[in-house]
């Protein structure tokens, strides 16, 4: 039985190795790098390892603000931004979260505390009306709320002298902002809250979908204008009517 001898052979083999401490860690050090190698090294000759999902963008700069104040002031503390694949989160909050959803959040808002809601899919629930009283007093709208109060930003005129840099920090990160978002990203400002805006159109084709109205109802552009914009928008560029997860995953 030649077969039989030579399983014999190996395994007389193989005992010198299990009686070997130094052989057997050597050789286990070697067979674990390979394995590692082949796992690991794809990885860096990949360029994304986020499948693709139409109608995900860069943040307008209004958008980016308001997410810039939202993790200024916290939000995150109570707040998560990541649906779980779950049934009781699907029921309560809309599709789960996808990878493509969060890709040019720098950084991310997953969060894993829940004094509040999930807000990834906060955008379109509630009215712009209904944010802003929301912000200026929680309890007013929600009576048994222990979300604190943030009414200053309804009084606080939006800082964006700095905008540009924004963007290109997160060019910096690998967000896709083009040389002309960057420099128009302070007209962007302006037309977002202004559906009239000579560049109201434009602002369109460099964000598809962005929302645009006076958020605040306000003269001026205010730290919420940002916030609503930011709040309204999170959650609503892919169309999950159309959206296969299967045909995205093949
Ligand atoms: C101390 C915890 C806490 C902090 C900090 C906090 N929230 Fe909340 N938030 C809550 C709670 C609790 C609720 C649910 C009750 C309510 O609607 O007020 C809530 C509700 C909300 C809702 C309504 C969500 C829904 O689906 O009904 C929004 C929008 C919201 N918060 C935004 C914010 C923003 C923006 C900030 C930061 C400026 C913030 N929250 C900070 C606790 C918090």
């Amino acid at each position: 039985m030649a077969n039989e001898s030579t399983s014999q052979s190996l395994l007389k083999r193989h005992a010198k190795i299990e009686r070997n401490a130094t052989l057997l860690l050597v050789l286990a050090f070697v067979v674990v790098t390979i394995g590692g190698i082949v796992e690991i090294a794809p990885l860096f000759y990949l360029q994304n390892t986020i499948e693709k999902v139409a109608g995900v963008r860069p943040y307008s700069p209004l958008e980016l603000l308001g997410r810039q104040i939202y993790v200024r002031e916290g939000c995150y503390v109570c707040h998560s931004q990541m649906i779980r694949p779950m049934r009781d989160e699907v029921e309560r909050y809309g599709h789960y979260s996808l990878a493509a959803e969060s890709m040019y959040d720098r950084p991310f808002q997953w969060g894993s505390k829940r004094t509040g809601p999930d807000l990834a899919r906060v955008g379109g629930r509630y009215s712009d009306e209904w944010h802003a009283d929301h912000m200026e007093d929680p309890r007013a709208l929600v009576p048994e709320s222990v979300m604190p109060a943030y009414p200053w930003l309804a009084e606080t005129k939006l800082d964006f002298k700095y905008v540009a840099d924004h963007l290109r920090a997160n060019r910096v990160l690998g967000v896709p902002y083009s040389d002309e978002m960057v420099a128009m990203a302070v007209t962007d400002i302006h037309a977002q809250v202004d559906p009239d805006h000579e560049e109201a159109e434009a602002l369109l084709e460099r964000y598809p979908g962005a929302q645009q109205r006076n958020f605040d109802g306000r003269d001026k552009i205010t730290e919420l204008d940002a916030m609503i914009a930011y709040m309204q928008m999170l959650g609503t560029l892919v169309d999950f009517s159309t959206y296969d997860a299967q045909a995205n995953a093949r």
